[in-house]
């Protein structure tokens, strides 16, 4: 038995997905009309990206699950209209990306390299960084992508350790959770780094309040979403010198406006929202894998928890 998928994504998106899919689609043994347009009430499983055509899911009266591609899913888990089950992206190509994006800026920073690069003048300073061991590395989020960056930053023996909802153990990491568990994991943070979903629990976590908690001259780093910070806050953080430097990947308003006082600041670096990316090879075998599980009865891996939106 065949099944109808519709691809609804950006445009642009298709010619990198159309191949894989299909290649991906058939490895699982799954019969698929794989399309990009389709009358609504046949269409059995939705892939889904924010920015493509669908703003109302509820004509998709047989759809059996909405497969995102996008890891987080603050704008799709907020449709009232979107009553069917809902799975978010967890690939491994883009927790590959995430952990490099992580590790390399943390490096970046313990290592003292912007510093170093600027230090081309003829001065012979012989400061050694300190080891990692001796740098206390906070996460905030110990999901797919926290929990392989603070693994990657435990190997390379960083002291880590790193705060989610509910308990958790890594090895080679402290686990923190709850309101105390914040507060003691913001307090040893020299690098601290956000990889929270976005969520009406999470939005702002990082305010004046919670950036006062930290050591000063702390490094900020935001691979997560922008309103996880109070920008007013980290900008006011950053001209006391309590944060020291912020690298930030994602923003509140994306593109980032021409204007915003983060492009020009000196203590700075804006990346535009590369810390990671779905890859469309390993994401097709996930979402074949989902569908395959669906229509074998199996749960679907990844599901969101709709009422912790994410
Ligand atoms: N910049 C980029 O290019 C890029 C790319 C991909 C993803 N992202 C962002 O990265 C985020 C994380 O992705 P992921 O795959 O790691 O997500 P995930 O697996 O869902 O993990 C989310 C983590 O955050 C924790 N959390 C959620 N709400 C919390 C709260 N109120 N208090 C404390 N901890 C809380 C969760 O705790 P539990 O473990 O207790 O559930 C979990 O550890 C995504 O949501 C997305 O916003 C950015």
């Amino acid at each position: 038995m065949s099944v109808t998928v519709l691809f609804d994504a950006p445009d642009g998106q298709w010619p990198q997905y159309d191949t894989a899919l299909r290649t991906a689609l058939a490895d699982a043994g799954v019969g698929a009309d794989l399309v990009t347009n389709a009358v609504p009430q046949t269409v059995d499983y939705i892939i889904y990206a924010p920015g493509g055509q669908i703003t109302d899911f509820t004509p998709y009266s047989k759809t059996r699950a909405v497969l995102g591609l996008w890891a987080g899913v603050e704008k799709i888990a907020s449709n009232p209209t979107l009553t069917q089950p809902l799975a978010r992206m967890v690939d491994t190509g883009l927790t590959e990306g995430m952990t490099e994006w992580v590790t390399g800026h943390v490096l970046r920073h313990h290592l003292g390299i912007d510093a170093q690069l600027a230090a081309q003048n003829g001065v012979w300073n012989p400061v050694a960084p300190p080891l990692a061991r001796d740098r206390r590395v906070g996460i905030l989020g110990l999901g797919a992508l926290g929990t392989a960056s603070a693994q990657a930053l435990s190997t390379l023996n960083f002291n880590v350790a790193g705060w989610s909802r509910r308990p958790k153990q890594i090895e080679g990491v402290t686990c923190h959770h709850g309101d105390a568990g914040l507060r003691d994991v913001l307090a040893r943070s020299d690098i601290l780094v956000l990889l929270l979903p976005l969520t009406s629990a999470t939005e702002n976590v990082l305010n004046a309040k919670m950036l006062a908690l930290m050591p000063r001259g702390a490094i900020l780093l935001n691979p997560g979403r922008g309103p996880l910070i109070d920008d007013d806050a980290l900008l006011a953080a950053l001209g006391t010198g309590q944060i020291a430097q912020a690298t930030l990947d994602v923003f509140r308003t994306e593109p980032l406006p021409a204007d915003h006082p983060y492009w020009a600041h000196p203590q700075v670096t804006v990346t535009p929202h590369i810390a990671s990316e779905t890859r469309p090879q390993t994401a097709s075998t996930v979402i074949a894998q989902n569908i395959r599980r669906a229509e074998s009865g199996q749960p679907l891996l990844h599901l969101v928890d709709r009422s912790a939106g994410y």
